[in-house]
């Protein structure tokens, strides 16, 4: 679902990365979704629906007013660096990467890497929002690679399989998907590299390993406040426990203690 606001104070701030808690009808707690694109005055979020508060979200008419608050956390670091960036994106993480994709697209080469179970779920650009947000088209100056679970386009694999090979080019890696992608990745880079790449470069250099544990995840956990006032978004770092909602949501991959967040 993709919903376009207009919310001129929060696009000015926002940052690829950052989210806003949406209130969703009568929930107690606010919702977190990442800003998936911040352009003239307009915000979009894109969502899917897992339970009662999206499926609220969903139903919202045009001309509502939304109780939002934001832009929240910490982002992606937007380095001035001009070399090949990789975005791995793992279903619904497309969401903020895209708008990190339109940021980094204006200087740097960027490969965007969408992975999701089938066709249905893949990602490309709803007219709607070329219509609202003219400046999403820099998008089209991205390398798009589409993968699927069962092959159905694109790629047939991972995420992270399709995106190894280019990770073997690039200075900066982002991602965002489900904890079953960053373990696959966590595991990759722990174990120096047995994973299967059934296309392009047959053998995967330590150097994508260094990439990997240095690129940047931002993580979703279930959050209560969003503001660093309840530690109910608490995780293991390799500096202690931190607020997934305020030192975060975005981190160092190799800063996060997987294993412990994710059991
Ligand atoms: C920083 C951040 C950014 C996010 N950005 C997006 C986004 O751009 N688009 C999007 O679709 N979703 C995003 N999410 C996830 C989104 O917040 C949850 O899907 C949403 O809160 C679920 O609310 P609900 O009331 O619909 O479902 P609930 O009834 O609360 O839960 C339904 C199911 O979803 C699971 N769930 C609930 N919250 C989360 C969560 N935070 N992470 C993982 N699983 C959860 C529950 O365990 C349950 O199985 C983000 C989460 C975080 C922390
Ligand atoms: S959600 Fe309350 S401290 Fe992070």
């Amino acid at each position: 679902m993709l919903l376009v606001l207009d919310a001129p104070e929060i696009a000015s701030e926002a940052q690829p990365g950052q989210f806003v808690m949406v209130r969703c009808g009568e929930q107690l707690l606010r919702r977190p979704i990442s800003v998936h694109a911040a352009f003239g005055g307009k915000m979009a979020l894109l969502f899917r629906i897992a339970g009662s508060g999206t499926r609220w979200l969903a139903g919202v008419q045009e001309g509502a007013w939304l109780d939002i608050l934001g832009p929240l956390g910490t982002g992606y670091s937007l380095s001035s660096d001009k070399g090949r960036a990789v975005l791995v994106a793992g279903g619904i993480g497309i969401a903020p990467l895209c708008f990190l994709a339109a940021r980094l697209a204006v200087s740097s080469d960027v490969v965007l890497v969408h992975g999701t179970r089938s066709e249905s779920e893949l990602y490309r650009v709803p007219d709607g929002l070329r219509r609202l947000m003219p400046e999403i088209g820099v998008l089209d100056g991205v390398e798009w690679v589409y993968v699927t679970d069962d092959g159905s386009v694109g790629i047939c694999g991972t995420a992270l399989q399709a995106a190894l090979p280019c990770i073997e080019e690039a200075v900066r890696v982002y991602l965002c998907g489900p904890h079953a992608m960053c373990l696959a990745a966590n595991e990759f880079v722990c174990d120096e590299g047995e994973i299967t790449v059934q296309f392009g470069t047959p053998s995967i250099s330590p150097g994508v390993h260094e990439r990997l544990m240095s690129g940047e995840v931002s993580l979703e956990v279930r959050m209560g406040c969003g503001v660093g006032a309840c530690y109910a978004c608490s995780i293991p770092t390799r500096e202690g426990r931190k607020k997934v909602c305020k030192d975060g949501p975005v981190f160092r991959f190799g800063d996060i203690i997987w294993e412990e967040i994710c059991t």
